[in-house]
């Protein structure tokens, strides 16, 4: 026994701010932000699409896709590093409330941009303890409301967005065959919020305004992405008894277009197995993988025993990946 996919879905904010529009307002250009990461647009979220709204959106929709009530759902597992409220409730206790499902667990993975990883490996574990039977796996995220707009350097990478599945049991060798988690510790400050936590907590007056957003450091967060995403696949590959040639899609965190170029380089995989969407999208960090698997669906591209490798990796610095047969 194992856990599988059995649906996928996904909510996206109307709201689509093209490169052009940014440029208005950051020092940048449409040509510098294809060149620098492959994105062209991004969605971004009104007021009232917060993340939990989103969550229960793209929750619905993978309910009605697999043929499932609210009712069938044991457990809710939320990824996202932009919670509705900074340390608690969960989000996911919010999407229980907002789904009003009734006696059923519900916990949030904060695991950045590998977060979807960590949620379907920690889903699956649930399944084969026996624990739960139907699990909602849920990356979302609401990029817009911690980026710092006058930051040409992390403004024109994020976007927001929910994506979605639902794990259920299945048979040995089918699902969720394999995963890898790993973290980093030592590259905590590479990428993260500097300020609000209980080591450094916001001080009126005192706290500079650019620390209440995300911090990156872009060059060193860019090589530890190449590397690990070539690990994790060879890794999974290995394990698996994997050659690239078996492997049908790679769908790898949609960060930037040219950390997936040369991690296909140095893996020699050609870039056709990798499926990307950040030129839509940009990088919604927790929920870029389950929206590249939504989109992935709509266009009728996964078919059933198909070999899908995913690969995250982001701010914690936190990597991993799953191999799915689907
Ligand atoms: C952020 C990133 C795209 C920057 O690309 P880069 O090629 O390393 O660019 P640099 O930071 O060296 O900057 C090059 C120049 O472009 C400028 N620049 C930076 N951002 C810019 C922007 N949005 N528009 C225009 N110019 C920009 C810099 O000021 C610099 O100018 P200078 O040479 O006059 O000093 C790249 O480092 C990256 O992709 N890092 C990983 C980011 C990521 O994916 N994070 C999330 C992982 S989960």
């Amino acid at each position: 026994m194992t856990a599988g996919i059995a649906s996928v879905g996904s909510y996206i904010p109307a709201r689509r701010v093209s490169n052009e529009e940014l440029s208005k307002t950051v020092d940048t250009s449409d040509e510098w932000i294809r060149t620098h990461t492959g994105i062209g647009n991004r969605h971004i979220a009104s007021d009232k699409e917060t993340c939990s709204y989103m969550a229960t959106e793209a929750a619905k929709e993978v309910l009605e896709k697999a043929g499932m009530s609210k009712d069938d759902v044991d457990i809710i597992i939320v990824a996202t590093i932009t919670p509705d409220y900074r340390d608690f409730p969960a989000t996911a206790n919010l999407v229980q409330r907002n789904l009003g499902i009734g006696n059923i667990g519900s916990f949030d993975v904060k695991a950045a941009c590998t977060g979807f990883v960590y949620g379907l490996e920690l889903g699956r574990g649930l399944i084969l303890a026996g624990t739960a039977k139907n699990i909602l796996v849920i990356g979302v995220e609401k990029l817009s409301a911690i980026t710092n707009w006058n930051d040409r350097g992390t403004a024109v990478l994020f976007g927001d967005g929910a994506g979605a599945v639902v794990l259920t049991p299945r048979v040995k060798g089918e699902g969720i065959v394999d995963s890898v988690l790993r973290t980093d510790g030592t590259g905590y400050d590479a990428l993260n919020m500097p300020i609000g936590g209980t080591a450094t907590p916001f001080i009126p007056g005192e706290t500079p305004e650019e620390d209440l957003y995300i911090y990156m450091d872009g060059q060193r967060v860019y090589n530890f992405a190449v590397k690990v995403n070539v690990e994790i696949v060879m890794e999974l590959m290995k394990r698996n008894g994997l050659t690239a040639d078996d492997v049908d899609y790679i769908v790898p965190h949609q960060a930037n277009y040219r950390i997936i170029l040369a991690a296909s380089r140095r893996a020699k995989i050609p870039m056709e197995k990798y499926y990307l969407n950040m030129e839509e999208f940009a990088n919604t960090s927790s929920a870029s993988i389950p929206l590249a698997l939504a989109e992935m669906d709509r266009k009728g591209l996964l078919k059933k025993g198909m070999k899908i490798l995913t690969v995250g990796f982001g701010g914690g610095l936190t990597y991993g990946g799953n191999y799915i047969v689907w």
